[in-house]
């Protein structure tokens, strides 16, 4: 596998909650490959400040153009698995950089699923709303056809996540 994926990096994309995290750093340590998380890049790269405060305290657009700096960065480097946020791929530019330099991977998952992970966590902005459930709907409406132009789909369903890690890697 790793000779077929040569110098390239594998990114993980996807809604919020699908997993890209945790199947990003099975992966990685079944590749022998460094797993980074761009969400937690992005922490680093602003001292610390969570995503919640960066959203809060400069706003979106800036949270996007920081996303889009440090993933191009990251693809610049060694190759690794990347794990990408939910909303990172559907920057054109962005897309455009993980296809020149790495096999993309869509975790693809249905709206239940989503919202049941999602639910246990309170670290996503967008779904600080009066009807999270609406807005995962929306979301996916407007990022599914984008996530579908990564180089492979894999279902992620409620099996263990070493088997989609399984998958992962026998489709690479
Ligand atoms: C976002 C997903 C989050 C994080 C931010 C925005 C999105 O990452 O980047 O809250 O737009 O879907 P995860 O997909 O890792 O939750």
């Amino acid at each position: 596998i790793l000779s077929a994926l040569g110098t390239r990096s594998i990114v993980l994309v996807g809604m919020m909650g699908v997993g890209k995290s945790t199947i990003g750093r099975r992966m990685a340590a079944r590749l022998k490959l460094p797993f980074v998380d761009a969400d937690t890049e992005i922490e680093v790269a602003h001292a610390g400040m969570t995503i919640p405060e960066i959203f809060e305290r400069h706003g979106e657009p800036y949270f996007r153009d920081g996303e889009a700096r440090v993933i191009a960065r990251l693809l610049d480097g060694e190759p690794i698995v990347l794990a990408t946020g939910g909303g990172a791929f559907m920057r054109e530019e962005t897309r455009n950089r993980i296809a020149a330099k790495a096999v993309s991977i869509w975790l693809k998952a249905d709206p239940d699923v989503i919202m049941r992970r999602v639910r246990r966590r309170a670290d996503r902005p967008l779904l600080q709303t009066a009807d999270p459930e609406g807005t995962v709907t929306r979301l996916l409406t407007e990022r599914e056809p984008i996530y579908r132009h990564a180089d492979l789909t894999i279902a992620s369903r409620d099996v263990p996540h070493d088997k989609i890690v399984e998958e992962c890697i026998e489709t690479l």
